[in-house]
């Protein structure tokens, strides 16, 4: 979604704001803008498309000054265009903004009415016009800004900066998130800590109805009537990390060649390698009390959540309810008290995520939240929080959260199953002891596959469709192989239980079909093949995804094979995903698209 960046010091900004903006790349864009402020002069470059082309506005026209406002903007309201481009201007009012305002319509006729022209079809404009408004009626700085948040309604971020008061940047955060970084003399406004990562690990998270009003020594927030508040200076830990890409030609590769190495970060926060039992951590939920859990997520880690439900049901007998957020928070579906909510999400901002868990809390239920950004808004807002140790995922495609979202729910499910009497002791040690084995067997299989991979993905890309089937936890692994494959690479696919097949998508089956079956030696194994059988006897193309037991155990003759080795089926889900992210990320390089930001996708979606 929009990324928002503002900097205020001694030293000029324009160029050092596009760096900041190139760190938030990740959450999707399709045009960008920067704004300062110098000699009593507010300017700005706009540009549609990628940042390379405000770049190139920037160095035919630079901008000086020493405070300036600066965006990535994700279309919601009018198309991806320089107009629509923010920052937006009225009257030297200044204003980039993330988020939507959902009355924008009635403000902007009230507005229209009373003369004010509008520009863009954006629905940030009116906020830039109440704020000139207010102006031009003598209201001070603070109160127009302070008056225009009340009149907007909606989810929205907002940085805004005046012509004439070059010495202070105004932000307000109400859904979205937003942060505030400490310089020396200088000070910072960011989307997130990783836009702020290069000049300061100091920051202080704005909270939902915040304004803050900074100028380069210092900090003040108020509520929005006017009374101040105080909010906690935190250190960051996304200067910890360099984004970049390394010896990779995209983050997706380095994030999917990274997974050995993050799963036992995440591994190690939540068992305890040594004496192979579950942590703690793991237990911060009281799972022996619950009478059912209720999950919900977007995307991958909505799929991540439905391998987690079959865990939670198998091994700890306690039943799952499990729905994609933006219909969950909907559905009004009667929960109590003695459930808990356990909500997955990388970015921890989600918007319609961040809903459901809200519509849980106002329920009774204790909230547990699986999240990569220990600092977002969804670990802040729940009881327990289980941070997933993945470090940034850059690449919008997720890969390494999955995985390491499954670690995490397997982790958790052995401990709800000893904490249930499900799982003894010894079965405990067992089921550590194979996720222990995790992280060198994931780095195995990634150099075991990879030139097979290269190979399939050639063929791969020359097709329109393609459909994934699978069983059991194998069966959301298809629906993220389909996933992944259509978001990168923009290939028809879908992932079907293997058992729907005879239901519908057998009718698409042809010659030219190729059907990737991901079926690892398990108790469902014997069925799998079975509708392999019937998509061969159809002339369908099979690319079969197994293990060594399960290569052994069928004849059927296949367009290709991928045979890992023999694992436990705890984490069959963690090391299945390994091929499966590599087939559509080499599908999509051949394809030629763009991998990391794929058209229209953002990483972190902050609106409905
Ligand atoms: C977007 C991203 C997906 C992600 C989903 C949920 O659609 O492109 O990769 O799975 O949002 O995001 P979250 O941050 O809540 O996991």
């Amino acid at each position: 979604m929009c990324g928002i960046v503002g900097i205020i010091g001694e030293k000029p900004v324009a160029a050092r704001l596009v760096d900041a903006l190139k760190r938030l790349e990740y959450r999707g864009y399709d045009s960008a803008g920067v704004a300062t402020i110098h000699d009593g002069q507010l300017d700005r470059r706009r540009a549609e498309g990628k940042l390379a082309n405000l770049e190139g506005r920037l160095s035919a026209e630079p901008l000086a000054g020493n405070i300036g406002i600066a965006h990535t903007r994700w279309a919601t309201h009018g198309v991806p265009n320089e107009t629509n481009a923010h920052p937006h201007f009225v009257e030297g009012v200044a204003v980039v903004h993330n988020g939507i305002i959902e009355n924008f319509s009635e403000l902007r006729e009230a507005l229209t009415h009373e003369g004010a022209v509008f520009l863009s079809q954006t629905d940030t404009e009116v906020v830039a016009h109440l704020v000139a408004k207010y102006l031009r009626e003598g209201m001070t700085p603070r109160d127009a800004m302070l008056t225009t948040c009340n009149r907007i309604k909606g989810a929205f971020a907002l940085a805004v900066m005046l012509r004439d008061e070059p010495d202070m940047l105004m932000a307000t955060r109400s859904g979205p998130p937003l942060a505030v970084g400490y310089g020396k003399g200088e000070m910072f406004l960011g989307s997130d800590a990783i836009a702020l990562a290069p000049f300061t690990n100091e920051v202080t998270y704005l909270v939902d109805g915040d304004c803050a009003f900074v100028t380069k020594s210092g900090l003040e927030i108020v509520d929005l009537k006017g009374n101040p508040l105080h909010r906690e200076k935190q250190i960051s830990q996304a200067t910890a990390y360099l984004v970049d890409k390394g010896n990779h030609r995209h983050f997706m590769e380095k994030e999917i060649y990274e997974q050995p190495e993050v799963i036992s970060h995440a591994l190690a926060n939540y068992v305890n390698f040594a004496d192979k039992t579950v942590g703690e951590k793991a237990q911060a939920l009281d799972f022996k009390s619950l009478t059912g859990l209720a999950v919900t997520a977007c995307g991958t880690a909505y799929l991540a959540g439905l391998v987690g439900k079959y865990w939670f049901e198998r091994y700890a007998r306690l039943p799952v309810e499990i729905d994609v957020a933006s219909e969950f928070r909907y559905r009004e579906m009667p929960l109590s008290p003695s459930q808990a909510a356990l909500v997955i999400s990388q970015s921890g901002e989600t918007a319609d995520t961040l809903a459901s868990l809200r519509y849980c809390k106002e329920l009774g239920l204790k909230l547990g939240a699986i999240v990569n950004v220990r600092e977002s808004t969804i670990a802040r807002e729940s009881d327990a929080v289980f941070p997933i140790m993945a470090g940034p995922e850059i690449g919008v495609a997720s890969t390494k959260a999955f995985t390491c979202q499954l670690a995490v729910l397997a982790s958790l499910a052995i401990a709800a199953g000893k904490a249930r009497g499900h799982i003894d002791r010894a079965r405990e040690r067992e089921m550590v002891r194979h996720l222990a084995e995790m992280p060198r067997i994931m780095s195995n299989v990634l150099n075991l596959v990879q030139p097979q991979i290269e190979n399939l993905a050639r063929e791969l890309s020359k097709c329109p469709d393609v459909l994934y089937l699978g069983r059991g936890t194998s069966f959301p692994l298809a629906m993220e192989g389909a996933l992944k494959l259509k978001e990168i690479s923009y290939i028809h696919a879908e992932g079907y239980a293997a058992g729907e097949l005879k239901h519908g998508p057998i009718a698409l089956i042809d010659e030219k079909m190729p059907v990737i079956v991901i079926a690892p030696y398990d108790r469902f194994f014997e069925k799998t093949v079975s509708n392999m059988q019937e998509v061969a006897a159809r002339g369908g193309r099979i690319i079969f995804i197994t293990d060594e037991a399960g290569a052994a155990a069928s004849s059927l003759s296949t367009m290709a094979s991928i045979v890992l080795p023999n694992v436990d089926e705890i984490i069959a889900p963690m090391i299945f995903s390994l091929p499966i992210q590599l087939l559509a990320y080499h599908t999509a390089v051949f394809m030629g698209t763009d991998v990391d930001q794929p058209r229209n996708l953002a990483k972190s979606v902050t609106v409905e």
